[in-house]
């Protein structure tokens, strides 16, 4: 098995499709008065046959688990065929999505024929006037929610992301929490992270899995429960009172690069390993080339053996002033 100089194994393959998307939420993508967000030309974007091919190069090197994201990867035109080539990869054992839900009840359907198992579905408040603050006034919930409902109806596994920013959006913890549990969906809540530059995070605006944990199990009391796999980010609980799921993603307070197994293939076809590079391997460009699979092979054996990152375990060291690629182009 492949592993980098921290002794981690390559097991996940995050690839970003499009670096496109339909919200413009605050901690991502913000609006921001005469900034024109710029985005990759279509002939600058791998193709689904290129995408193809680099993904069995991954899973020959390991991977068993393949996330799709964006931008918004249902932007992305026909990503329902992509999804059904990368399901029929031999070797790969979960193929997934990641998603701000707009589109899904248009896709949820195609998704699951097409071999997707589980769909990540970001909603960060039910409150409209909350949600439209977080998502740049371009959606409503009620939009979500039934794209939830659809993805569930099909039978895909649903998880519920919500980004937590402090003054924003806490008054919507309770109300998701009780909502979801209800629903029977889990729901995890993700610490603001400091990705990208234009977001202007503070750590002020940060609040912790702890705090929410401790606020919730007041009302509805929580349990710990084991990890699902290695290099699972979320920590899991359970209600005591029913067998609903809630996660926590604590990349601030609580790092967990010591079990990254998770490399990032750009929309543009760069390869990262973490989330906080500035910079990538542009292996799109060797691969239209003529390189053939054994020379891409040895290039990305060569990444994961090399690599050395755990940024979010340094964070607070003075790393933060470099240039940083932004969540909407790698996905997270
Ligand atoms: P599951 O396979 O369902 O556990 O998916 P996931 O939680 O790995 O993926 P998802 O796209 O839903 O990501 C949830 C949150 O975790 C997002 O905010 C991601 O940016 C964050 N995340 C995922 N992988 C990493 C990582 O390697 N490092 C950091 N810092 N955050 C990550
Ligand atoms: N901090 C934490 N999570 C973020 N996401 C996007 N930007 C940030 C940030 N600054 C989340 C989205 C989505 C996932 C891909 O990443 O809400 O759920
Ligand atoms: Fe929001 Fe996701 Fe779009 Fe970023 S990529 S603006 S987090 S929906
Ligand atoms: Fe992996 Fe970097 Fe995230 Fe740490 S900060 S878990 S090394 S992607």
């Amino acid at each position: 098995m492949l592993r980098d100089q921290l002794n981690r194994p390559l097991l996940d393959l995050r690839i970003s499709v499009t670096d496109r998307c339909n919200f413009r939420c605050v901690y991502c993508m913000p609006e921001i008065e005469g900034k024109e967000y710029c985005f990759l030309k279509r002939e600058q974007l791998m193709t689904f046959e290129e995408i193809y091919r680099l993904a069995n190069i991954f899973v020959g090197l390991g991977v068993r688990k393949i996330r799709l994201t964006g931008g918004e990867p249902l932007l992305r035109k026909e990503i329902d065929v992509l999804a059904g080539m990368l399901a029929n990869i031999e070797g790969l054992q979960d193929i997934s999505l990641t998603t701000n839900g707009f589109l899904l009840k248009k896709y949820a359907g195609k998704l699951k024929k097409a071999g997707v198992n589980r769909i990540n579905v970001s909603l960060d408040a039910l409150n409209d006037e909350v949600f439209a603050k977080l998502n740049g006034n371009k959606a409503k919930s009620a939009v979500i929610l039934e794209g939830i409902e659809e993805a569930v109806s099909n039978g895909l596994t649903v998880k519920v992301n919500m980004v937590v920013k402090k003054g924003w959006n806490d008054q919507e913890i309770l109300p998701m929490a009780r909502f979801f549990k209800e629903k029977g969906i889990i729901l995890r809540f993700i610490e603001y992270m400091d990705v990208g530059t234009l977001n202007g995070w503070k750590m002020d605006e940060v609040v912790t899995s702890k705090e929410i944990h401790d606020f919730i199990n007041k009302e509805m009391p929580l349990e710990p429960l084991e990890a699902n796999y290695l290099g699972e980010v979320a920590k899991r609980y359970r209600y005591v009172d029913s067998k609903v799921e809630i996660g926590f993603i604590s990349s601030v307070s609580q790092a967990f690069c010591s079990d990254c197994t998770r490399i990032r293939l750009s929309a543009d076809g760069k390869i990262f390993t973490c989330l906080f590079a500035s910079n990538g391997v542009d292996i799109l460009s060797v691969m239209r080339n003529g390189a053939n699979d054994e020379e891409l092979k040895s290039i990305i054996e060569s990444i994961w053996s090399n690599r050395r990152d755990h940024y979010s375990e340094e964070r607070g060291k003075a790393v933060s002033a470099k240039k940083r690629i932004e969540m909407s182009y790698i996905g997270g």
